[in-house]
């Protein structure tokens, strides 16, 4: 039906942050019931019938989507956070974005050795803040298989760096 099309509930803004960012905002797909259903269910889909241990999700965005797929899989949730904001030991790393640069950091204790996770964020562009998160994941032995997204800017190339990872990469939305 229209109302859950993906690519329709997505508001592009122009120049936002910066000027000569077409920034692609997902607030009016989560506020449309059906495209939210639709977001996730098709991001946890392919791990319908398996054991996955966590999700990760990248704030902010990240934690709306990763919170709803790790309910989905019966998975716990791990946020991955800008750094300053998580109480206990953590490891944290530094990162470039699309339209600027960060630090991102998670509990040490957050996933145990060989946990199966997903990683899951709105969207990648250049793919700097996913694989700083893959890196952050795999540095304290959870074995990633998979980081989903909603959206996928092509032409940034951030797919091929997470993949070269050996993490697949599961996007619903290219814009190009
Ligand atoms: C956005 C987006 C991704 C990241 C993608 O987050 O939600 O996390 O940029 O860019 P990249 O692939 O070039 O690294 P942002 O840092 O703007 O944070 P927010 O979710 O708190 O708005
Ligand atoms: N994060 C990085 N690039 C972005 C874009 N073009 N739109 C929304 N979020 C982003």
């Amino acid at each position: 039906s229209p109302d859950s099309d993906l690519r329709a509930s997505i508001r592009t803004i122009p120049d936002y942050p910066k000027k000569g960012i077409l920034f692609r905002d997902i607030t009016t797909l989560l506020g449309n019931p059906r495209a939210f259903r639709r977001a996730v269910d098709e991001l946890a889909s392919p791990w319908a019938g398996s054991k996955i241990d966590k999700v990760a999700g990248i704030e902010a965005r990240g934690f709306i989507l990763g919170g709803a797929v790790a309910h989905r899989l019966s998975a716990g949730f791990v946020p991955i956070r800008k750094r300053g904001k998580l109480p206990h030991e953590t490891v944290r790393i530094a990162y470039s974005l699309e339209y600027g640069v960060d630090e991102m950091e998670m509990h040490r204790d957050a996933i145990a050795p060989g946990e199966k996770t997903i990683l899951v964020d709105d969207l990648i562009a250049t793919g700097g803040t996913a694989e700083a998160a893959v890196k952050l994941l795999q540095g304290i032995g959870a074995e990633v298989v998979a980081a989903a997204f909603v959206i996928d800017l092509p032409d940034l190339g951030g797919a091929a760096k997470i993949e070269a990872l050996g993490v697949p990469v599961r996007t619903l939305v290219a814009f190009s």
